[in-house]
Formats: structure tokens, sequence, C-alpha cells
């Protein structure tokens, strides 16, 4: 057998804007709802941003973009994946004109990337919509979100049209029944959302993903276009027939997203989960047609699998912000994600087998605390061989999913430099190759540091795999 990655295969990185960049309110930046969300998922949302939110400096990207993708490129990356923060474009989000500056900041993060050979690969909404649209709208609640998100990626395709070739529309789109603020700006409180109000919500993201997608292909014909979810594979937790329903049910309220997406319309399965959800997706003239402009690819983040039971007693939960019960086979993340590499291989089958579409792993990683010390060449390093361990069985199931036919254009980890956690908002949590002086008491120089794992990657890199 051969190694698997094919020639061109694109091995990079992966971040978000409000994650890394910092600089909140610089050069008419817009507040995001990420900048009013000072504990993650789960804290409070405050009245104005407050100091505690590490998102605000976030590890100062925005200023020290070039030394960042100068450290990238030298670990070989072929693709850098980040997002615009959409507030920088359109500080409010429902005004016509955008911020020059804000542009201005992504054509030299572009320029530099390509400088050193680095594809762009943009995502377009990273759990960041203008608070403006969350407090004056309810987010994506409502359906003149589709017209203010047209306008926003209209400017961002015409302007960078000829510098980034390929776009992710909605960050883990299938989070927004789960995160509905963070995921869909949506400020009602959780408790107070029918799944009515939801679903009604997604149709409205999904619909302006898929006419993003039409508009996208009409500025920039070569461009290739993604949709993103979180994979979940959900495995039944016995073999007892209610077990494996449930996880039928379960999995397809997860790849509801990916099937529009592809296909272009709702699945059949759609018209029972949502009569029995009392569900009743109102449609505009013309959204059927919009749907139709399916996605050039499929892309997602990797963390862990799941199981599922009809059983509520044996119902434990874990993972990302998808939950699902524990497997009594795995081991765990130092926050409780359990880790399974074969998941991995599995959900790329399944998917490929389902779509026959390019698939594009776009996060996958380790969060854990790292620790900084002195290395055998006396320099300051981190010593992360758990990372290693974790990629390095990652990726040879990749290669093992490659060998089984199934056709994958890349692959970006997740927080290839160390940013500040979407779910607990703690840069503690680290998941980078560099290693970034910044704690959660504020204090820390900034100042980056390879760790073991980076030349590691470089090695994975410059061998197209072969060193694995
Ligand atoms: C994904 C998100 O859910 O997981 C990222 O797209 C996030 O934004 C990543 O950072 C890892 O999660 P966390 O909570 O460890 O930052």
């Amino acid at each position: 057998m051969n190694n698997g990655f094919k020639t061109g295969f694109l091995w990079g990185g992966a971040t978000a804007a409000n994650q890394c960049e910092g600089a909140y309110n610089e050069d008419g930046k817009g507040l995001s709802t990420q900048d009013v969300m000072p504990q993650g998922i789960m804290g409070p949302i405050t009245e104005v941003p407050t100091e505690d939110n590490m998102k605000l400096v976030g590890i100062d990207f925005y200023h020290r973009y070039q030394e960042d993708i100068k450290l990238f490129a030298e670990m070989g990356f072929k693709v850098f994946r980040l997002s615009i923060a959409w507030s920088r474009i359109f500080p409010k989000g429902d005004e016509m004109e955008p911020n020059e500056l804000g542009l201005e900041f992504y054509d030299k993060v572009f320029d530099e990337c390509l400088k050193h050979g680095i594809e762009p690969l943009v995502t377009i909404s990273h759990y960041e919509t203008p608070l403006h649209l969350a407090k004056a709208y309810d987010g994506w609640r409502n359906r003149k979100m589709i017209g203010f998100f047209e306008n926003y990626v209209r400017t961002i395709f015409t302007r960078y049209k000829d510098k980034v070739k390929y776009w992710l529309t909605f960050n883990e789109i299938n989070t927004l029944l789960h995160a509905p603020f963070m995921s869909g700006g949506i400020m009602t409180p959780k408790e107070e959302l029918s799944k009515q109000d939801l679903y009604q919500a997604i149709h409205h993201e999904l619909v302006a993903s898929a006419l993003a997608t039409k508009i996208g292909h009409e500025i920039m014909p070569d461009a290739k276009i993604g949709c993103m979810v979180i994979a979940l594979p959900i495995y039944p937790l016995t073999p007892h027939p209610d077990d494996i329903i449930k996880m039928m049910a379960t999995d397809r309220s997860n790849l509801l997203f990916s099937d529009i997406h592809v296909r272009g319309q709702y699945p059949s399965y759609a018209k029972r989960l949502f009569e029995e959800n009392n569900v009743h997706i109102h449609m505009e003239p013309g959204d059927e047609e919009i749907l139709k402009h399916t996605v050039d690819f499929i892309s997602f983040s990797y963390y862990s699998s799941a199981c599922e039971t009809a059983d509520q007693d044996k119902k434990a939960s874990q993972g990302n912000i998808l939950l699902g019960t524990k497997n009594p086979y795995l081991k765990a993340s130092e926050w409780g994600w359990q880790i399974d590499p074969q998941g991995l291989r599995y959900v790329l089958n399944t998917l490929y087998d389902r779509y026959q579409k390019p698939l594009f792993i776009v996060e996958n990683g380790l969060g854990a605390v790292d620790e900084l010390v002195e290395g055998p060449d006396g320099r300051k390093t981190v010593m992360d061989d758990y990372r290693i361990q974790y990629l390095n069985d990652h990726l040879v199931q990749i290669r093992e999913a490659i060998h089984d036919g199934v056709d994958v254009m890349g692959y970006t980890t997740w927080g290839c430099i160390d940013l500040v956690s979407a779910s607990t908002a703690e840069l503690k949590k680290r998941y980078g190759f560099i290693y970034v002086d910044r704690h959660d008491d504020g204090s820390g120089t900034l100042k980056r540091y390879k760790k073991k794992s980076f030349e590691w990657y470089k090695e994975v890199i410059a061998t197209n795999g072969e060193s694995l």
C-alpha cells in the first residue's frame, strides 16, 4: 500500500477570529456576541465587555499575525484556517457600507499567508454574530438575518476573490440547537425557546448558507465552498434494538445539516422529526430553489465519539457542544472529552458512503494543560508527547480511511497556536504547536514558544505523512 496522503494534501492548522485576534474594539470593530461571554457557553452574558473576558485580548493575533504565520510556514503549512470577524466588516451588522479598516486587516493577513505559499481557508461565521444583530433582531430567529448575511458575504467575496479559494459558511452549524446564543446570536434564553423557534432559526441559517454558496460560485467560479459540522459518530451503548433506534434518531438530528447542504433539500426523515416535535418550518417562496445550491465539500470538526441509549438511567454526558453518553471502552482528555481515533476513520467512511463528496477535517486536537520547561537545547519549550500521540493516532486513522477509499482533501489541527477556549473561555486549555505566554489571570508576555509537537508536525508535513 502507498502512503495514502495524496500529493497536494492540505496540511495545516485552524483558528477562529474571536479566540485569537483580540483587539476587540480596534479600527472600527463592533462588539460581537463573544465580547459579552466571559465564561464561555455556560456562563452569563454581560451587559458590556468585562476585563475578565480573555477573548478581548486573545493571543493578540491582530498585531502579531506576521510572526504567527511565519511560524506556520516554518512548519510547512499548506493551508491556514481562520475566520473573519463579521463585526470588523459590518460593526453593527445591518449597515450597508463596510468598515474599510476591517477589510484591510484581512487583506494583510491573506497577503501574508500567500507570501508564504499558504492557502487561507476562511470560515465566514465562527460563533460571533455582531452583538447588535443579537440585541435588535434576536439573531438567526429573525429572517432579516439572511439579508444582512448576504450583504456581508457579497462584500467579502468581492474583496477577497483573488486571495481566498477555500470557504466555509457557518462553523459547526449543527450546534444552533444546543448553544443558540453562541451559535446563532439568539438573545432569548435557551429555556424559553421551543423546537419550533430553533428549527426556524436553523432554516434561516441553512438558506443563508446555500445563498452564500450560490453567490460565492457566481463571484468566484473556481472557489471551493464547504459546509462545516461537528462530526459526532454515535455508537449504541448496547445491542438492544431500543438503543439502535435511539442511535439512529440522534445520528439523524446531527446529519440533517450536512444532508441539506449536500443534497439541497430536507431529507425524508425530517417530516417525522418535525411532526413529533410540533415543528412547522415557514418557507418563503424561493427557499427551496436556494437550498439547491449545494456545497463542493463537507468539512467537520472531530474530537470525540459518543454512545446513545434509550435507558435514561445509563445516560452520562461527555463531549464537546453536542453531548453523548460515555463509552466504557475509551479514555478521556483532562476536560473529559473521550478520545477515539478509530471513530475518525469510521466517521470519514460513513460521511463518504453517504455523500461521495470530498471531506476536509478542519478541527481535531487535544486540549491539555501544558508546562513551559527548559528543553534539551536549553530553550523553553513544552514536552507535549501526549499531544503528539493524540494527533499521530488520529492521522493514522485518516490514512486508514484514505485506504478505505475516502477522498480526504486536508487536515487542519484545531488551535495550531494556543488560543482561548470556546466552551470554557480559558487559556489554560491549550491545543497548539506554539505556546503563548498568556494566562487566565491576564498575566503573561504573549511571547511565542515552539512546543515539541512543532518539530513533529513539521516532519509529518515534510514527508506528506510518511513519518507517522
Ligand atoms: C469547536 C469550535 O467546537 O471546538 C472551536 O469550533 C473550539 O471554536 C473547539 O475552540 C474546541 O473547543 P474548546 O471548547 O476546547 O475550545
